[in-house]
């Protein structure tokens, strides 16, 4: 099966894309918000995703839709790969964070602890995996990470049982990692989620810089937004959100922090975003029974304004192991 698109109504008023406008869907995976947007608008859209799977999917499509127009690479590099094709200015971006289902069913990518196959989880099938983190990195970086990204509390615990078990034995699979942990934390202690959960979702985080991307996107999209143009970013994470949150507030000069008796000082360059809705939309309950992954999504967005993009980068607000030093052990 491929993948059911999450809060797409929701996506598509909030972006609310124009005949003659330029868009980017900077995750397009499946191509679910793609299509609807070259549906809803006589414009053109340039989909963009690291994985090569899904820009052959993108390919395929743009076979008989002449207005998509694929690009493999990097949302936080999405500027470079536009104005290399002569876009210098775009009326919308969407991004759609997270694994796509095609990624996650297919054991042979390694991203599910459901399936066995190769200990791998790259979404752009380059650089470091995740049988790298394992085989290679240290107990206290394994648990920064696992720590960190997973928010897993015994993530000392089973860092510690990753490198007591490949003295002996290297990780191949998902399924070694995924027992392995099940043994070091004691089973799943009446728990309906696998206790290997949180583990593969930090390590997934961490292969693929997910969040330092994101970080990245959010910059990359406000230097390429034109006036008006919107910024959509749908999460499935509280950290993510949680950043996406931070970066529109912050950029609307909507930051809380002032009271009655301490107004709040305005502070930094001008608002480069206008927040066009103060709360993330959620999955209504229909949605939710048919896909229950909607459940943890957050929508949220925000309308470029005339000020200039602020020059500063984005922080991420984590501090991890650099993944180009293992990069640079293999
Ligand atoms: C949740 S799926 C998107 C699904 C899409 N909205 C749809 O309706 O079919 C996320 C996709 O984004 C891609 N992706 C994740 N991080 C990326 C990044 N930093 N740059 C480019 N693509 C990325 C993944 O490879 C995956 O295909």
């Amino acid at each position: 099966m491929g993948h059911v698109p999450v809060l797409l109504d929701e996506v598509l008023e909030a972006l609310n894309p124009r005949d003659g406008g330029i868009y980017v869907d900077g995750t397009f995976g499946g191509g679910g918000y793609a299509l609807r947007v070259l549906e809803a608008a006589e414009c053109q859209l340039y989909g963009i995703d690291r994985d090569f799977d899904a820009i052959s999917r993108a390919e395929a499509l743009a076979e008989t839709q002449d207005r998509l127009v694929p690009l493999l690479g990097r949302f936080g590099d999405m500027d470079a790969l536009l104005l290399n094709i002569g876009v210098a200015e775009v009326d919308g971006v969407m991004l759609d964070i997270g694994v796509s289902s095609f990624q996650i069913d297919q054991g042979e990518r390694g991203f599910s602890f459901m399936r066995d196959g190769p200990l791998d989880m790259r979404m752009g099938q380059t650089g470091p995996s995740a049988s790298d983190v394992v085989n290679l990195m240290s107990a206290a970086d394994l648990t920064t990470i696992i720590r960190q990204l997973g928010e897993e509390r015994q993530a000392k615990r089973i860092a510690n049982a990753i490198t007591a078990r490949r003295k002996t034995e290297g990780f191949e699979t998902t399924l070694d990692l995924a027992q392995c942990i099940e043994s070091a934390v004691g089973g799943r202690r009446g728990k309906k989620t696998h206790p290997a959960t949180l583990t593969f979702q930090a390590i997934r985080m961490y292969v693929n810089d997910e969040l330092g991307e994101l970080a990245r996107g959010l910059a990359a999209a406000e230097r390429m937004l034109a006036p008006g143009g919107r910024l959509v970013v749908v999460t499935f994470h509280s950290l993510e959100d949680r950043l996406v949150k931070q970066f529109m507030r912050e950029r609307s000069g909507a930051l809380g922090g002032g009271s009655r008796y301490m107004p709040e000082v305005k502070q930094g360059p001008d608002p480069s975003f206008e927040l066009t809705l103060r709360k993330a939309v959620e999955a209504g309950e229909a949605e939710t029974q048919i896909n229950p992954r909607a459940r943890s999504a957050r929508l949220r967005v925000v309308e470029r304004t005339t000020a200039q993009a602020w020059p500063d980068p984005v922080d991420t607000g984590k501090t991890l192991p650099p993944l180009n030093a293992l990069e640079a052990a293999l």
